[in-house]
Formats: structure tokens, sequence, C-alpha cells
């Protein structure tokens, strides 16, 4: 194979960086980032200079007209991902979008009062959208790649090698996992208009997605069709907005949330009666846990994407390292730390890129899809019903 698989990516913050340096490591096809698009230009420069990208555009409409463009990497705030997606699948591109698919944003109402709105009716217009997309990918013959970087992972894909093989005589009984770390970078997240909901929708959608996954797997596996969510059941809070937190002075906690929540669970029983318990939160200090703990009738499985205790590290002054990245969101290198060699190929982000470029190039399915990222925003939209209301909400 000769001709490469240009790509366009569309935003130049936080996610645009590592994919690009994934793009920089795909193995057997070759691929180009063709152009990167971003309304700050600067910035959009910035990141084209650094990774040897040619075409540098203000407005997504260039890319979309750019012929020699086949994929669209969406990696702009979640409230863009689903104009995107249509507008990318009508122009004809294969689509990558990043986590999760779309959510409510508003409709017409005042910027601030749109985490304020009955989620009922957050949970009714995402299921429109959600068919909307449905509809018009069917129509259009290209990819929808889920950027899903947990499926992808080394240490996911081992405990489901592992799974498949407990199959034959187990079941998942239950899993319990979390995404957590000290706060969003992006002023964006702190407001529902921009993100589509708080801590469960922009860490939450990691470990739900996981756990969807596995039980459609053993679904697949055991009876050749999938194993889905029946009801869930949700809590969640902003943990810097409550009494226990007023008063806290010199937390490195980020904090100056508008009407999002900090701090969500959420509980999904699965047509088999099995269970899946979610966690997300900005109340972590000392770096990201992303972490997954399965329990089968047979096996126990346990895995981290990070941190990894590989290199030690301790110093009383760490002045001298401040240039060195240790992991992300650690808040101080004094004391005993343990710098990641490998954050990134640890959280799947190489392996997620391979697939969707393998898949474009070979037209085959990607590991994850349209399927999952629609289960996704669904189920963490009955999560918000069921916080609001106080009771379990039915997906059937
Ligand atoms: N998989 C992961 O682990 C992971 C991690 C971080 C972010 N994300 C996802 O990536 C997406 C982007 O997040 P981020 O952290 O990079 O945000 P960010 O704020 O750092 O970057 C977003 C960029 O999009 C640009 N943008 C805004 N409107 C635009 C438009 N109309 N056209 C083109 N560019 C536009 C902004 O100027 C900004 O540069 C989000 O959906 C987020 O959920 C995923």
């Amino acid at each position: 194979m000769t001709t490469p698989v240009k790509v366009g990516i569309v935003g130049a913050g936080f996610a645009a960086a590592f994919h690009l340096r994934c793009y920089h490591q795909v193995q057997g096809v070759p691929v180009e980032v063709a152009a990167i698009v971003d309304i700050n230009k600067d910035r959009a420069e910035d990141l084209a200079r650094r990774h040897g990208v040619s075409k540098v555009f203000d407005d997504f409409r260039y890319v979309l007209e750019d012929k020699s463009i086949s994929v669209i990497d969406l990696v702009v705030p979640n409230s863009l991902h689903l104009p995107m997606v249509l507008d990318g699948a009508k122009a004809g591109k294969h689509i990558i979008c990043e986590k999760p698919l779309t959510g409510f944003f508003g409709q017409g109402e005042p910027e601030e009062k749109v985490g304020t709105i009955a989620k009922r009716k957050m949970f009714q217009k995402v299921r429109e959208d959600l068919q909307t997309v449905s509809k018009v990918m069917s129509s259009h013959p290209v990819k929808f790649c889920y950027a899903e970087n947990w499926v992808h992972a080394p240490a996911f894909k081992k405990a489901l090698e592992l799974m498949e093989k407990c199959f034959a005589t187990g079941s998942i009984l239950e899993m319990r996992a979390e995404e957590a770390h000290s706060g969003s970078h992006s002023e964006f997240a702190k407001w529902w208009r921009y993100s589509g909901g708080g801590a469960l929708a922009r860490l939450g959608a990691h470990p739900l997605a996981s756990g969807l996954f596995l039980k459609h797997f053993e679904g697949e596996k055991k009876h050749g069709r999938p194993i889905l969510a029946k009801e869930v059941w949700a809590d969640g809070t902003d943990l810097t907005k409550t009494p226990a937190f007023t008063g806290a002075k010199g937390s490195p906690l980020v904090t100056g949330w508008g009407d999002v929540e900090t701090w969500a669970q959420i509980t999904v029983t699965f047509t088999d009666g099995s269970k899946g318990t979610f966690f997300a939160a900005d109340d972590l200090l000392g770096g990201m846990e992303s972490n997954m703990d399965v329990r089968l009738s047979n096996a126990r499985i346990k895995f981290d994407l990070g941190p990894v205790r590989v290199c030690q590290f301790y110093t009383v002054d760490p002045a001298p390292v401040k240039d060195v990245y240790f992991n992300e969101k650690q808040e101080t290198k004094a004391g005993l730390s343990f710098p990641n060699p490998h954050e990134e190929w640890l959280l799947g982000y190489p392996h997620e890129i391979q697939d969707f470029m393998e898949a474009i190039a070979f037209d085959r399915q990607p590991l994850t899809g349209l399927e999952l990222a629609k289960q996704v925003v669904e189920v963490l939209y009955a999560g918000y019903v069921s916080m609001e209301e106080g009771r379990k909400v039915s997906l059937l």
C-alpha cells in the first residue's frame, strides 16, 4: 500500500497533540496528517510547525472541501462533535471522534442555565440525536471510529484475552472502575453548555465504555448477541460547593466549576442481572487514576492504565527536574514519585490510532465504533436522569 491515508485534525488543543504523536507511530499503513484546523489559528500553526503539517485552516469547512483529505479527526469541545460528525459523513469523510460522541448542550437557553434544564428533557433530546447519527451514518459509506482509548490499552487487551478464556466456564458478575484526577485543564469542562455534563460525561465515559464493551463482548462470545445495559442508578454533586470543601484553603484541586458535577457514581444493571459501578471524580490528588476490577464467577481481573511503578524518584527539592514530565495531573515532584516512562502507550492512545488507520485502510470495522459511542451517551444521560430524580432509570 503506497497511497497514504490523509487526515485532517480538527482542534489543536490537548487531545490534538497526543493524537498527532500517535499518527507518527502508525506502522504498516502510510499516514499523513495533511491539515490542522482550529478557530485559534495561531494554536493550529504552532502545532503544525512542530509536527511538519503543511496545511492550516481556521474553519472546519476547508477540510470538508479538501478532496485530498479522507479522514477527519475531531478533537474539539464536545458540543461540536455531533454537527461535525454529521457534516463530515455527508462530505464522505471517515470520522474519528473523541469521547463522548455527543450530549445535551442547550437549545437557545442562556449559557449558565443549560445545566439546570430537566435531565429527562436532555435524555429525550440526546436519544433523538443518536437516531439522527445512526440514520446519517447508515446512508454514507464511511467509517466511524470512537476514540475510547481504555478499550485499546494494553492492560485492557490483556484482561480481555484472559476473560475470553474464563468465559468457557464463568461469567462477569460485577465490575468496579474509576477515572479520577484533580480537575480538567479546560475552561470548557466547567460548563454544561460546552461539555454536556460534568465528571460523569468527561471522566466516567471511559470506565463506563469499558464496562459496556466487556458485557457486549461476553454476550457475543457466549450467545452470539450482546449483553446490554438494562437499568441505571446514579448520584453526583460538585464537591467543591459542599460544606465539606468550604473553607478548604490552598487546595490544589481545580475550583470555579459552573453548573456541572465534579463527583459521580453510576451503577448499571445488565440484561443478565450483572452489575457495573463506575466512578468519576475531580477530587483526586497525586495524579490520574484509571483502573478496573472485574469479578467473574471463576476469576478476578484487575488492571491499571496508570500510574505505574517501574521507575522511582525521590527528592526534597524538585527544582532541578521541573521541566521533566512525570505523570498526568501530578501536582508536585517533591517526595517519592513514580515517573511514567510510557504514559501514552499505557493509556492505549497509539493502539487506538493504529486500529483506526488499519480499519480505514483495509476496510474493516474499528474495535470501538458507533454502537459503543451511542450506548455510552444513552447510559450517561439515563444516569443524569437518575441523579436528578433520585430513582432507577430503565433503558429498555
Ligand atoms: N481520550 C482522552 O483521554 C481525552 C483526553 C482529553 C480530551 N479528550 C477529548 O478531546 C476533545 C478535545 O479536548 P481537549 O482537552 O483537547 O480540549 P482543548 O480545549 O485543549 O482543545 C480544543 C480545541 O478546539 C478548538 N476549537 C473550538 N471550536 C472549534 C471549531 N469550531 N473549529 C475548530 N477548532 C475549534 C479550540 O480552539 C481548542 O484549541 C474533547 O472531546 C475531550 O473530551 C479526550
